[in-house]
Protein backbone atom coordinates (compact mmCIF):
# COMPACT_ATOMS: atom_id res chain seq x y z
CA UNK A 1 0.00 0.00 0.00
CA UNK A 2 1.39 3.36 -1.20
CA UNK A 3 0.25 5.11 2.41
CA UNK A 4 2.30 2.91 4.44
CA UNK A 5 5.52 3.09 1.89
CA UNK A 6 5.23 6.83 1.89
CA UNK A 7 4.76 7.54 5.68
CA UNK A 8 6.64 10.62 6.68
CA UNK A 9 9.94 9.57 8.55
CA UNK A 10 10.83 12.96 9.60
CA UNK A 11 8.93 16.90 10.43
CA UNK A 12 9.85 17.78 6.85
CA UNK A 13 8.39 14.77 4.88
CA UNK A 14 4.45 15.97 6.99
CA UNK A 15 2.14 17.91 4.76
CA UNK A 16 0.35 20.43 6.69
CA UNK A 17 -0.05 20.90 10.35
CA UNK A 18 2.41 23.34 10.74
CA UNK A 19 1.36 24.39 14.33
CA UNK A 20 1.36 20.85 15.81
CA UNK A 21 5.05 20.14 13.74
CA UNK A 22 5.97 23.98 15.51
CA UNK A 23 5.26 23.40 18.92
CA UNK A 24 7.05 19.62 18.69
CA UNK A 25 10.39 20.72 17.24
CA UNK A 26 10.30 23.60 19.44
CA UNK A 27 10.04 21.22 22.48
CA UNK A 28 12.82 19.22 21.03
CA UNK A 29 15.21 22.29 20.41
CA UNK A 30 15.08 24.07 24.03
CA UNK A 31 14.98 20.27 25.43
CA UNK A 32 11.84 20.75 27.15
CA UNK A 33 9.18 17.98 26.47
CA UNK A 34 5.97 17.63 27.99
CA UNK A 35 4.86 14.42 29.55
CA UNK A 36 1.62 13.76 27.88
CA UNK A 37 0.36 14.93 24.46
CA UNK A 38 -3.00 14.60 23.06
CA UNK A 39 -3.33 14.55 19.14
CA UNK A 40 -6.92 14.52 18.12
CA UNK A 41 -8.50 15.45 14.69
CA UNK A 42 -9.88 13.87 11.59
CA UNK A 43 -8.55 10.57 10.47
CA UNK A 44 -5.78 9.98 8.08
CA UNK A 45 -3.82 13.32 8.76
CA UNK A 46 -0.83 12.88 10.52
CA UNK A 47 -1.86 11.92 14.16
CA UNK A 48 0.25 8.59 14.38
CA UNK A 49 2.70 9.67 11.76
CA UNK A 50 3.55 12.81 13.72
CA UNK A 51 3.60 10.75 17.41
CA UNK A 52 6.24 8.01 15.67
CA UNK A 53 8.10 11.21 14.30
CA UNK A 54 8.41 12.44 17.50
CA UNK A 55 8.65 9.67 19.86
CA UNK A 56 12.05 8.89 17.26
CA UNK A 57 13.03 12.42 17.81
CA UNK A 58 13.44 12.08 21.44
CA UNK A 59 15.74 9.27 21.84
CA UNK A 60 17.59 10.20 18.73
CA UNK A 61 20.37 13.16 19.50
CA UNK A 62 20.04 16.11 22.12
CA UNK A 63 18.79 18.86 19.36
CA UNK A 64 19.33 21.72 21.77
CA UNK A 65 22.83 21.16 21.54
CA UNK A 66 22.76 20.69 17.67
CA UNK A 67 20.41 23.74 17.12
CA UNK A 68 22.91 26.26 19.66
CA UNK A 69 25.85 24.86 16.63
CA UNK A 70 23.65 26.11 14.22
CA UNK A 71 24.07 22.15 12.50
CA UNK A 72 21.08 21.17 10.36
CA UNK A 73 20.27 18.13 10.32
CA UNK A 74 17.12 16.30 9.70
CA UNK A 75 14.71 15.67 12.96
CA UNK A 76 14.92 12.81 13.61
CA UNK A 77 17.83 12.25 11.99
CA UNK A 78 16.89 8.14 10.75
CA UNK A 79 20.40 6.84 10.87
CA UNK A 80 21.15 6.46 14.62
CA UNK A 81 20.48 3.35 16.44
CA UNK A 82 17.70 4.51 18.29
CA UNK A 83 16.01 5.90 15.17
CA UNK A 84 16.69 2.18 13.30
CA UNK A 85 15.08 0.64 16.15
CA UNK A 86 11.87 2.35 15.73
CA UNK A 87 11.78 2.68 11.72
CA UNK A 88 12.88 -1.79 12.00
CA UNK A 89 9.85 -1.94 14.81
CA UNK A 90 11.90 -3.17 17.51
CA UNK A 91 12.74 -0.18 19.92
CA UNK A 92 12.00 -1.10 23.30
CA UNK A 93 11.97 2.70 23.95
CA UNK A 94 8.80 2.91 21.83
CA UNK A 95 5.50 0.76 23.24
CA UNK A 96 2.53 1.85 20.88
CA UNK A 97 -0.78 0.71 22.68
CA UNK A 98 -4.18 0.14 20.10
CA UNK A 99 -6.88 1.19 22.68
CA UNK A 100 -9.76 -0.07 20.67
CA UNK A 101 -8.42 -3.83 21.42
CA UNK A 102 -6.82 -3.19 24.96
CA UNK A 103 -9.30 -1.18 26.46
CA UNK A 104 -9.30 -2.42 30.01
CA UNK A 105 -8.35 -0.97 33.41
CA UNK A 106 -5.67 -4.57 33.23
CA UNK A 107 -4.49 -2.86 30.25
CA UNK A 108 -3.32 0.47 31.92
CA UNK A 109 -2.18 -1.39 34.90
CA UNK A 110 -0.10 -3.02 32.82
CA UNK A 111 1.24 0.31 31.08
CA UNK A 112 1.57 1.74 34.86
CA UNK A 113 4.16 -1.29 35.34
CA UNK A 114 6.24 -0.97 32.13
CA UNK A 115 5.89 3.02 32.74
CA UNK A 116 7.91 2.58 36.00
CA UNK A 117 10.88 1.04 34.50
CA UNK A 118 13.44 2.97 33.31
CA UNK A 119 14.11 3.07 29.45
CA UNK A 120 16.16 0.24 27.87
CA UNK A 121 18.26 3.08 26.09
CA UNK A 122 18.42 5.23 29.23
CA UNK A 123 16.39 7.71 27.57
CA UNK A 124 12.83 8.69 27.12
CA UNK A 125 10.03 5.83 27.28
CA UNK A 126 7.58 6.75 24.84
CA UNK A 127 3.73 5.43 25.06
CA UNK A 128 1.28 6.07 22.29
CA UNK A 129 -2.20 4.79 22.97
CA UNK A 130 -4.01 4.89 19.53
CA UNK A 131 -8.18 5.38 20.03
CA UNK A 132 -7.47 6.30 22.82
CA UNK A 133 -11.07 7.24 23.58
CA UNK A 134 -11.73 3.62 23.78
CA UNK A 135 -10.40 3.01 27.06
CA UNK A 136 -13.42 1.85 29.72
CA UNK A 137 -13.62 4.26 32.60
CA UNK A 138 -12.08 2.41 34.74
CA UNK A 139 -9.09 2.60 32.46
CA UNK A 140 -8.99 6.34 32.49
CA UNK A 141 -9.24 6.78 35.71
CA UNK A 142 -5.67 4.38 35.97
CA UNK A 143 -4.46 6.57 32.99
CA UNK A 144 -5.29 9.89 35.05
CA UNK A 145 -3.39 8.54 37.79
CA UNK A 146 -0.17 8.16 36.03
CA UNK A 147 -0.43 11.39 34.66
CA UNK A 148 -1.02 13.04 37.51
CA UNK A 149 2.60 11.77 38.31
CA UNK A 150 4.23 10.74 35.37
CA UNK A 151 7.92 9.47 35.66
CA UNK A 152 10.51 11.70 34.56
CA UNK A 153 11.35 10.03 31.92
CA UNK A 154 8.17 8.78 30.23
CA UNK A 155 6.22 10.71 27.59
CA UNK A 156 2.84 9.69 26.77
CA UNK A 157 0.92 10.59 23.06
CA UNK A 158 -2.51 9.86 22.83
CA UNK A 159 -4.26 10.02 19.52
CA UNK A 160 -7.77 9.99 18.47
CA UNK A 161 -10.76 11.19 16.52
CA UNK A 162 -13.20 11.79 18.79
CA UNK A 163 -11.66 14.55 21.39
CA UNK A 164 -15.16 14.58 22.54
CA UNK A 165 -15.22 11.69 24.42
CA UNK A 166 -12.35 11.87 26.64
CA UNK A 167 -12.86 12.89 30.24
CA UNK A 168 -12.04 16.38 31.55
CA UNK A 169 -10.03 15.70 33.90
CA UNK A 170 -7.77 13.66 31.37
CA UNK A 171 -7.53 16.62 29.10
CA UNK A 172 -6.38 19.23 31.85
CA UNK A 173 -3.37 16.86 32.18
CA UNK A 174 -2.11 16.74 28.71
CA UNK A 175 -0.97 19.48 25.94
CA UNK A 176 -3.86 18.90 23.27
CA UNK A 177 -3.41 19.18 19.26
CA UNK A 178 -6.01 20.07 16.92
CA UNK A 179 -4.88 18.20 13.85
CA UNK A 180 -6.92 19.68 10.28
CA UNK A 181 -8.21 18.52 7.50
CA UNK A 182 -5.54 19.00 4.72
CA UNK A 183 -6.85 20.86 1.57
CA UNK A 184 -7.23 19.65 -1.89
CA UNK A 185 -3.97 21.76 -2.85
CA UNK A 186 -2.18 20.06 0.00
CA UNK A 187 -2.91 16.74 -1.30
CA UNK A 188 -2.16 17.20 -4.47
CA UNK A 189 1.11 18.23 -4.25
CA UNK A 190 2.02 14.84 -2.21
CA UNK A 191 -0.05 12.88 -3.92
CA UNK A 192 1.59 14.37 -7.36
CA UNK A 193 5.10 13.52 -5.69
CA UNK A 194 4.10 9.89 -4.86
CA UNK A 195 2.52 9.29 -8.70
CA UNK A 196 5.85 10.27 -10.09
CA UNK A 197 7.93 8.40 -7.95
CA UNK A 198 5.62 5.05 -8.45
CA UNK A 199 5.92 6.30 -12.34
CA UNK A 200 2.23 6.14 -12.33
CA UNK A 201 1.25 8.54 -15.37
CA UNK A 202 -1.72 10.19 -14.34
CA UNK A 203 -3.18 13.61 -15.40
CA UNK A 204 -3.49 16.50 -13.37
CA UNK A 205 -7.04 16.23 -13.56
CA UNK A 206 -7.09 13.20 -12.24
CA UNK A 207 -4.71 13.87 -9.29
CA UNK A 208 -7.17 16.74 -8.57
CA UNK A 209 -10.67 14.84 -8.53
CA UNK A 210 -8.63 12.53 -5.74
CA UNK A 211 -7.49 15.08 -3.97
CA UNK A 212 -11.27 17.07 -3.93
CA UNK A 213 -12.80 13.96 -3.24
CA UNK A 214 -10.79 12.77 -0.16
CA UNK A 215 -12.28 15.32 2.19
CA UNK A 216 -9.15 16.17 3.81
CA UNK A 217 -7.62 12.48 4.64
CA UNK A 218 -4.29 12.08 3.03
CA UNK A 219 -3.90 8.28 3.60
CA UNK A 220 -7.62 8.08 1.93
CA UNK A 221 -6.08 9.63 -1.26
CA UNK A 222 -2.97 7.33 -1.13
CA UNK A 223 -5.39 4.06 -0.62
CA UNK A 224 -7.10 6.02 -3.86
CA UNK A 225 -3.82 6.22 -5.77
CA UNK A 226 -3.14 2.71 -5.13
CA UNK A 227 -6.37 1.66 -6.04
CA UNK A 228 -5.65 3.09 -9.81
CA UNK A 229 -2.23 1.53 -9.58
CA UNK A 230 -3.43 -1.60 -9.08
CA UNK A 231 -6.58 -1.23 -11.82
CA UNK A 232 -4.56 0.47 -15.02
CA UNK A 233 -1.61 -0.75 -16.43
CA UNK A 234 2.08 0.16 -15.65
CA UNK A 235 3.60 2.83 -17.85
CA UNK A 236 -0.46 4.00 -19.26
CA UNK A 237 -1.23 7.30 -19.48
CA UNK A 238 -4.70 7.36 -16.96
CA UNK A 239 -7.19 10.15 -17.67
CA UNK A 240 -9.42 11.68 -15.10
CA UNK A 241 -12.48 9.50 -16.56
CA UNK A 242 -10.51 6.50 -15.74
CA UNK A 243 -10.16 8.11 -12.33
CA UNK A 244 -13.38 8.58 -11.61
CA UNK A 245 -14.94 5.65 -13.10
CA UNK A 246 -12.23 3.42 -10.94
CA UNK A 247 -13.06 5.22 -7.59
CA UNK A 248 -17.03 5.71 -7.80
CA UNK A 249 -16.74 9.46 -8.39
CA UNK A 250 -19.42 12.01 -10.29
CA UNK A 251 -17.17 14.05 -12.91
CA UNK A 252 -17.73 17.38 -12.07
CA UNK A 253 -18.69 18.60 -15.58
CA UNK A 254 -22.23 17.00 -14.38
CA UNK A 255 -22.50 19.81 -11.19
CA UNK A 256 -21.30 22.82 -13.83
CA UNK A 257 -24.01 21.98 -16.40
CA UNK A 258 -26.59 21.11 -14.03
CA UNK A 259 -26.25 24.67 -12.47
CA UNK A 260 -26.15 25.94 -15.92
CA UNK A 261 -29.24 24.83 -16.68
CA UNK A 262 -30.31 25.78 -13.37
CA UNK A 263 -29.47 29.07 -13.55
CA UNK A 264 -30.71 29.50 -17.30
CA UNK A 265 -34.20 28.20 -16.82
CA UNK A 266 -33.62 25.19 -18.81
CA UNK A 267 -36.20 22.74 -16.97
CA UNK A 268 -35.81 19.80 -19.77
CA UNK A 269 -32.14 19.74 -20.01
CA UNK A 270 -32.07 19.67 -15.97
CA UNK A 271 -34.73 16.84 -15.58
CA UNK A 272 -32.47 14.71 -18.38
CA UNK A 273 -29.51 15.50 -16.49
CA UNK A 274 -31.11 13.93 -13.26
CA UNK A 275 -32.00 10.78 -15.49
CA UNK A 276 -28.46 10.93 -17.07
CA UNK A 277 -26.90 10.95 -13.64
CA UNK A 278 -29.34 8.06 -12.56
CA UNK A 279 -28.80 5.90 -15.58
CA UNK A 280 -25.06 6.20 -15.35
CA UNK A 281 -25.36 4.31 -11.86
CA UNK A 282 -24.91 7.30 -9.65
CA UNK A 283 -26.37 7.30 -6.45
CA UNK A 284 -29.00 10.17 -6.27
CA UNK A 285 -28.23 11.20 -2.63
CA UNK A 286 -24.19 11.01 -3.64
CA UNK A 287 -24.96 13.15 -6.30
CA UNK A 288 -27.04 16.32 -4.31
CA UNK A 289 -24.70 16.08 -1.53
CA UNK A 290 -21.69 16.86 -4.31
CA UNK A 291 -24.25 19.70 -5.91
CA UNK A 292 -24.67 21.05 -2.45
CA UNK A 293 -20.97 21.13 -1.72
CA UNK A 294 -20.42 22.64 -5.38
CA UNK A 295 -23.34 25.62 -4.70
CA UNK A 296 -21.61 26.36 -1.54
CA UNK A 297 -18.33 26.91 -2.98
CA UNK A 298 -19.84 28.83 -5.52
CA UNK A 299 -21.66 31.14 -2.80
CA UNK A 300 -18.44 31.25 -0.55
CA UNK A 301 -16.52 32.26 -3.73
CA UNK A 302 -18.96 35.67 -3.84
CA UNK A 303 -19.21 36.12 -0.24
CA UNK A 304 -16.02 35.47 0.50
CA UNK A 305 -13.12 34.49 -2.18
CA UNK A 306 -10.04 35.12 0.69
CA UNK A 307 -12.04 32.08 2.70
CA UNK A 308 -12.36 29.99 -0.28
CA UNK A 309 -8.77 30.63 -0.94
CA UNK A 310 -7.45 29.97 1.59
CA UNK A 311 -8.84 26.89 2.56
CA UNK A 312 -7.38 25.90 -0.92
CA UNK A 313 -10.91 24.44 -1.99
CA UNK A 314 -10.75 25.84 -5.55
CA UNK A 315 -13.96 25.31 -7.24
CA UNK A 316 -14.20 22.56 -9.73
CA UNK A 317 -15.40 23.52 -13.20
CA UNK A 318 -16.94 26.97 -12.35
CA UNK A 319 -19.87 27.43 -14.27
CA UNK A 320 -20.08 29.83 -17.31
CA UNK A 321 -23.03 31.62 -15.71
CA UNK A 322 -23.32 34.18 -12.84
CA UNK A 323 -26.15 33.83 -10.65
CA UNK A 324 -27.02 36.51 -7.60
CA UNK A 325 -25.99 35.45 -4.05
CA UNK A 326 -29.70 35.13 -2.91
CA UNK A 327 -30.62 32.75 -5.90
CA UNK A 328 -27.93 30.71 -4.51
CA UNK A 329 -29.02 30.62 -1.11
CA UNK A 330 -32.09 29.36 -2.81
CA UNK A 331 -30.95 26.48 -4.53
CA UNK A 332 -28.83 25.65 -1.46
CA UNK A 333 -32.26 25.43 0.53
CA UNK A 334 -33.77 23.80 -2.10
CA UNK A 335 -31.47 20.80 -2.44
CA UNK A 336 -30.81 20.34 1.46
CA UNK A 337 -34.30 19.97 1.61
CA UNK A 338 -34.14 17.46 -1.35
CA UNK A 339 -31.47 15.96 0.35
CA UNK A 340 -33.25 15.13 3.31
CA UNK A 341 -36.14 13.78 1.51
CA UNK A 342 -34.58 11.45 -0.81
CA UNK A 343 -34.00 8.56 1.87
CA UNK A 344 -37.77 8.10 2.41
CA UNK A 345 -38.70 8.48 -1.47
CA UNK A 346 -40.23 5.92 -3.23
CA UNK A 347 -38.68 7.01 -5.90
CA UNK A 348 -35.05 8.19 -5.40
CA UNK A 349 -34.73 11.02 -8.33
CA UNK A 350 -38.03 12.00 -7.37
CA UNK A 351 -36.78 15.06 -4.85
CA UNK A 352 -34.26 16.48 -7.10
CA UNK A 353 -37.12 16.44 -9.96
CA UNK A 354 -39.45 18.44 -7.53
CA UNK A 355 -36.50 20.73 -6.45
CA UNK A 356 -35.85 21.36 -10.09
CA UNK A 357 -39.99 22.37 -10.67
CA UNK A 358 -39.67 24.15 -7.42
CA UNK A 359 -36.71 26.75 -8.90
CA UNK A 360 -37.91 27.17 -12.70
CA UNK A 361 -41.55 28.18 -11.98
CA UNK A 362 -43.81 27.43 -15.11
N1 LIG B 1 0.17 15.35 7.37
C1 LIG B 1 0.59 14.35 6.58
N2 LIG B 1 1.70 14.49 5.83
C2 LIG B 1 2.13 13.49 5.02
N3 LIG B 1 1.51 12.29 4.91
C3 LIG B 1 0.38 12.10 5.64
C4 LIG B 1 -0.12 13.11 6.51
N4 LIG B 1 -1.24 12.66 7.09
C5 LIG B 1 -1.43 11.43 6.61
N5 LIG B 1 -0.47 11.07 5.74
C6 LIG B 1 -0.40 9.81 4.99
O1 LIG B 1 -1.49 9.00 5.44
C7 LIG B 1 -1.01 7.84 6.12
C8 LIG B 1 -1.81 7.67 7.39
O2 LIG B 1 -1.54 8.72 8.30
P1 LIG B 1 -1.67 8.51 9.87
O3 LIG B 1 -1.63 7.06 10.20
O4 LIG B 1 -0.66 9.37 10.52
O5 LIG B 1 -3.13 9.08 10.11
P2 LIG B 1 -3.93 9.24 11.48
O6 LIG B 1 -4.21 10.70 11.65
O7 LIG B 1 -3.21 8.55 12.58
O8 LIG B 1 -5.29 8.52 11.12
P3 LIG B 1 -6.27 7.60 12.03
O9 LIG B 1 -7.10 8.54 12.85
O10 LIG B 1 -7.10 6.87 11.03
O11 LIG B 1 -5.41 6.71 12.87
C9 LIG B 1 0.47 8.07 6.35
O12 LIG B 1 1.16 6.86 6.24
C10 LIG B 1 0.86 9.03 5.25
O13 LIG B 1 1.21 8.33 4.07
MG1 LIG C 1 -3.61 6.78 13.65
ZN1 LIG D 1 18.40 9.40 15.16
Amino acid sequence: MLYRKYRPHDFSQVVGQEHVVTTLKGALMTGRAGHAYLFSGPKGTGKTTIARIFAKALNCADFSKIFSKNLTISIPCNKCPACLAVNENRSLDLIEIDAASNRGIEDIRNLKESALVAAPGGGYKIFIIDEVHMLTKDAFNALLKILEEPPAHVVFILATTEAHKIPPTVLSRVQKFDFKRLNPGQVFKKLNRVADKEKIRISAEGLRAIALSCDGALRDAEVALSKIQAATPPGRAVSVDEVNEILGLIPSNYFRDFFSFLANGDKPAAIGLIHEVYNAGIDPEHFTKNFIEYLRKLLLGKVSPAVLAASGEEIDAPPPVNVAGQQLVRMLNIFSFAKTEIKTSPVPQLPLELAVMELIPE
